[in-house]
């Protein structure tokens, strides 16, 4: 949604941008390019992977970019580190990339035999397969039920709390197998059996949504007037958080706030994007402007 992103975003030569998620740097070119010339960019990524290769992508505008690994909840230290008050434009691009899931190497896919890690920040101190080890029942049904909105959560939090003194979970073919046998359907059902559980352990792993809540907390203060956030979810979870922030942060009319949306309803993505690339299928696009 990379054109929606643009005109929401409303680059100006000149301009300061953040892209909270550079990832492989695509949305962070275009933003240069339409801010040119001379727009700014800081672009974060908690993955020091997706940062070497945003460099890369990103060498031929010098340093009309910086790239940091951070996490976007911390974007305030960031640009006070940097001595930036506030910027014309702020996008993130939730969730996962498609290096991260086909080529890290750590476990995001079901589809691929790897260790059971998930974390996009390898400094972080929990990796999937520590919670599946740790993590009593009550705790794991919840997490199922809460991240994956999974209906076989607490079924398949008995199979892990029964099987893993015998056989741990250490790569995603042991918990794809486990998965099979706990939950009934197999096979049969519209998704894989593991598509929720794998994503819910991603968003614990990741603590995603409360990274988003921090950031969505701080970002009036990070915008210029007039500067826009435009926020891409993927899953209904991270999008409710959006909109509701959001609506706090405007207010109401009789007491309006630091923030005025400009997406009434998320914009979609286009049948022939989905077409394109699959992992669009759920994307959620909202977008707002200080006021
Ligand atoms: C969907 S990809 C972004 C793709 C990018 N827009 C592009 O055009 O190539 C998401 C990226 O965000 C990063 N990410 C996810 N959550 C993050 C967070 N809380 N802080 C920093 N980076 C994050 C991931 O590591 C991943 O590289």
């Amino acid at each position: 949604m990379r054109a929606e992103v643009l005109a929401l975003l409303a680059c100006r030569p000149g301009g300061l941008y953040v892209d909270g998620t550079v990832g492989g740097g695509g949305h962070a070119a275009a933003i240069l390019e339409a801010s040119s010339p001379g727009g700014r960019l800081i672009g974060l990524d908690q993955d020091p992977e997706a940062i070497a290769r945003a460099a890369r992508v990103l060498e031929p505008f010098g340093d009309r970019v910086q790239l940091v690994q951070e996490n976007f909840a911390r974007l305030a230290e960031v640009l006070a580190e940097r001595g930036v008050a506030a910027v014309d434009g702020i996008v993130l691009d939730l969730g996962i990339s498609l290096d991260q899931l086909e080529s890290s190497g750590r476990g995001f896919s079901f589809r691929r035999e790897e260790p059971l890690d998930m974390r996009m920040d390898p400094r972080g101190e929990t990796t999937a397969a520590d919670l599946l080890a740790r993590l009593g029942e009550e705790e794991l049904a919840d997490l199922f039920h809460g991240y994956g909105e999974e209906r076989h959560a607490r079924r398949i939090a008995r199979a892990i709390v029964r099987e893993r003194p015998r056989r741990p979970l250490r790569t995603t073919a042991d918990l794809v197998r486990l998965l099979f046998a706990a939950t009934p359907g197999g096979r049969h059902g519209r998704i894989h059996p593991a598509t929720r559980v794998f994503m819910a352990l991603r968003i614990a792993v990741n603590r995603e949504l409360e990274r988003l809540e921090a950031f969505l907390d701080r970002v009036p203060g990070l915008l210029r007037p007039g500067g826009r956030v435009c926020i891409l979810a993927f899953h209904s979870l991270e999008d409710r958080i959006v909109k509701q922030r959001f609506r706090t942060l405007a207010g109401r009319r009789e007491a309006p706030g630091p923030l005025a949306i400009l997406t009434r309803r998320p914009l979609r993505p286009q049948p022939e994007e989905i077409a394109a690339n699959p992992l669009a299928r759920s994307a959620r696009l909202r977008a707002a402007a200080r006021v």
